[in-house]
């Protein structure tokens, strides 16, 4: 008899040695620096970093969504559900888009289109993907809005946008996005501008719904507190360069990489002293400023000469699933 190896479930989202660029004054700048991660099916990586540090633009080129002309994706593979789509025509990326792999983001109002009701706005992912027109869309965009639990559904399917509140039009977009059975939902900032109970309520429903269908879910966030309670994994980014990532549990027992534990004394917790709250001096470079070498350089409390080079990413939290992109502690570091 011949031994079965167990094959390992490819990724649903593979993201591999990413660079875009941006074209800023007609100089092309590296925005997203050999950005690597995975997600598996029914997973959730959440990506997280200070404003500016390439987050959405790294959504962004995995949606193949670049602002035109002044961003692309200059080197490197994304696959979706094993597909590259880097480099794909724009017809082509059209038919994954909103199918394969969907978007939501932070503030649904401007996603939306306030002259169309929704039911409308929603019965569109429907015929563009599924063929789906006239009761049939109706019927399905009746099923989604009570998937994604807005009351009164048939009275409010020809309702507005700005006839719904923040929350509910937040669900409006959930219901778009998921439409489709995407196999990856990327959420860029869903609930920064909810309150605390509805931010709740929305992160519950995306669980449900990615519990259901499997979905694997690249969540974007400023909040640690959303990070601790759905992401397994997390991704540290700082100026374009993804610094640590690990499993959730040893990324918040054993910080690694100087920023991101500068990151966590920065957040309040119900367990400290507000007094004792550090924030981290200074601010993320601007493209035009950026430093050779560790982009964090010039706000790091442990810099040192050697960090003029660029570190590599490599395990560096005690696991091997743990990784940072830091000198500090490495042999070639000076330590
Ligand atoms: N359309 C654009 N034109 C010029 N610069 C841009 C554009 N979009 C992004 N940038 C710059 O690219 C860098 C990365 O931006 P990005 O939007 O990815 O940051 P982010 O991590 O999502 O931040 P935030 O948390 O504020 O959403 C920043 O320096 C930003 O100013
Ligand atoms: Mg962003």
């Amino acid at each position: 008899m011949t031994n079965v190896v167990p094959l390992k479930t490819p990724p649903a989202l593979a993201v591999k040695d990413l660079t875009t660029g941006l074209k800023i004054r007609g100089i092309w700048h590296q925005a997203v620096r050999g950005v690597s991660f995975e997600v598996m099916p029914r997973e959730t990586v959440a990506l997280v970093g200070e404003s500016g540090c390439g987050k959405s633009l790294t959504a962004m080129s995995i949606m193949g969504l670049l602002p035109a002309k002044v961003g692309k994706v200059l080197s490197g593979s994304v696959t979706v559900d094993g597909r590259e789509v880097v480099g794909l025509p724009e017809r082509e990326f059209e038919g994954l888009r909103g199918n394969l792999v969907s978007m939501i983001f932070q503030e649904p109002m401007t996603s939306l289109n306030p002259v169309l009701p929704v039911g409308f706005q929603i019965a569109e992912t429907l015929r563009r993907h599924r063929g789906l027109d006239g009761a049939a869309a109706r019927a399905e965009v009746l099923r989604l809005m009570n998937r994604v639990q807005i009351p009164a559904s048939a009275r409010r399917i020809d309702d507005y946008p700005h006839q719904f509140s923040g929350g509910m039009r937040q669900r409006v977009m959930i219901a778009m996005a998921v439409a489709c059975r995407p196999k990856v939902l990327l959420a860029d900032e869903p609930t920064t501008a909810l309150d605390v109970t509805i931010q709740a309520q929305v992160l519950n429903l995306i669980a449900e719904l990615q519990a259901e269908d499997g979905m694997a879910v690249l969540f974007i966030t400023h909040n640690l507190g959303v990070v601790a309670s759905i992401a397994s994994r997390v991704v540290v980014m700082y100026g374009g360069d993804v610094v640590e990532t690990a499993p959730v549990d040893d990324f918040f027992q054993r910080p690694s990489h100087p920023y991101s534990a500068a990151l966590l004394k920065s957040v309040p917790r119900a367990d400290r002293r507000p007094d004792s709250l550090e924030p981290i001096p200074g601010q993320v470079p601007t493209l035009f400023q950026m430093p050779d070498g560790c982009r964090f350089q010039s706000r790091c409390a442990h810099v040192m000469e050697v960090c003029t080079r660029r570190p590599p990413l490599l395990p560096g939290g005690g696991r091997p699933d743990h990784q940072m992109r830091c000198w500090l502690g490495r042999p070639e570091g000076g330590l």
